[in-house]
């Protein structure tokens, strides 16, 4: 766990980490990494500054955000208890890529939660993200820092694309680790309910409290999921993402579009860039370590507006491990279309 004198003692007197602490304690909102994705974050307990979240992102009101903390006590006076298995999953993850949906004793703003009575709280496993807890001595809630509907942030520049001059500032801590966002997991219920995959593997929760049910919509696009923010258009880059499960197939895709006149760009692995001819050409990493796909995977899909790639043929990866929740990104990347 996270302690003010375990922090090096650079990021604790840090003079950006000092002010961004003190803007936030105005009700101001700051961009600030975690190790995930970059988050906006503001004071859970205060309602205007967690309207400039909205507001900034462009995010509907009707999709909660998570609570971040930098130790166990911060959660205390705004959840309701802490269940056998949740407590068993707090002692594996935290800090790291793992929420947490707890009910809640409506202490925290109710924009927050988007009128629920139940709290995401996560502690994230970053040391820039844990000293602006510790400085600030405040609870923030940060839904990832994009621009509604975009990929999520994985350096501080996608930050500033996105929301230069629409937030207080940005601390650059470089480039996230994991690249995906956390694992969303509702403990609120006697069984535990999966409702994003993210940096934890469903085998990882599975190895610590046994078998976790799974949010049906994760499957169905017919289904209303249970966490609002699964129900919307997410990830996307402004050309037209298309998933190709044979990758055999993905060259004649390619030769048919560009005959038509259109700029076409491939999303690839290090095992098959070579194979293809396109306009576009991105490898978001290799599928002997389906960690380093998750780690570029935003900034991969970001580079095809850089290059105005107009459609886009994406390889398709195992649904297991990290692969579960990189193929539930890139399904929503594709809004679901598949060739
Ligand atoms: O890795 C992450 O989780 C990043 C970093 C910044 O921590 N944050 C992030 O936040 O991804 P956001 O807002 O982009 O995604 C939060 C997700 C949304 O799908 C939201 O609907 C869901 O969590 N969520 C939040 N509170 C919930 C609740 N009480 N019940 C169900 N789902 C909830
Ligand atoms: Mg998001």
């Amino acid at each position: 766990q996270w302690t003010v004198d375990k922090l090096e003692d650079n990021l604790i007197n840090n003079q950006a980490i000092k002010e961004a602490a003190q803007i936030l304690k105005k009700g101001e909102v700051i961009a600030f990494p975690t190790e995930t994705v970059y988050g906006l974050g503001a004071n859970a307990y205060d309602e205007s500054a967690i309207a400039k979240i909205f507001a900034a992102k462009g995010r509907p009101s009707d999709n909660p955000l998570i609570v971040h903390i930098a130790k166990r006590e911060q959660m205390l006076p705004f959840i309701e208890g802490i269940s056998e298995k949740a407590e068993q999953l707090i002692n594996a993850f935290w800090p790291g890529p793992l929420t947490l949906i707890f009910k809640q004793k409506g202490e925290i703003a109710s924009n927050v939660t988007a009128g629920l009575d139940t709290i995401a709280v996560r502690m994230p496993d970053h040391p820039v993200a844990a000293a602006l807890l510790l400085t600030s001595d405040l609870p923030l809630a940060a839904p990832s820092a994009n621009l509604s509907g975009r990929p999520s942030p994985t350096t501080a520049g996608h930050v500033m694309l996105d929301l230069n001059k629409r937030i207080a500032g940005v601390v650059d801590g470089g480039s996230t680790g994991v690249g995906l966002e956390s694992t969303v997991l509702d403990v609120s219920t006697e069984e535990p309910i999966l409702y994003r995959p993210g940096g934890v593997t469903k085998e990882q929760i599975e190895e610590v409290i046994g078998p976790i049910a799974v949010d049906p919509a994760l499957k169905k696009a017919e289904e209303a999921p249970r966490s609002p923010g699964m129900k919307y258009t997410h990830y996307s880059p402004n050309g037209e993402v298309y998933l190709i499960r044979a990758c055999e197939d993905i060259q004649k895709h390619v030769d048919k579009w560009q005959a038509k006149g259109k700029r076409v760009g491939i999303l690839t692995t290090e095992e098959n860039r070579e194979r293809y001819t396109a306009d576009v050409i991105v490898s978001s990493g290799s599928r002997a370590n389906l960690s380093t796909v998750a780690s570029h995977l935003y900034d991969s899909l970001r580079q095809f507006d850089k290059e105005k790639a107009e459609i886009i043929f994406a390889e398709v990866f195992p649904e297991e491990g990290i692969g579960m929740a990189i193929m539930n990104r890139l399904e929503k990347a594709a809004s679901g279309r598949y060739l």
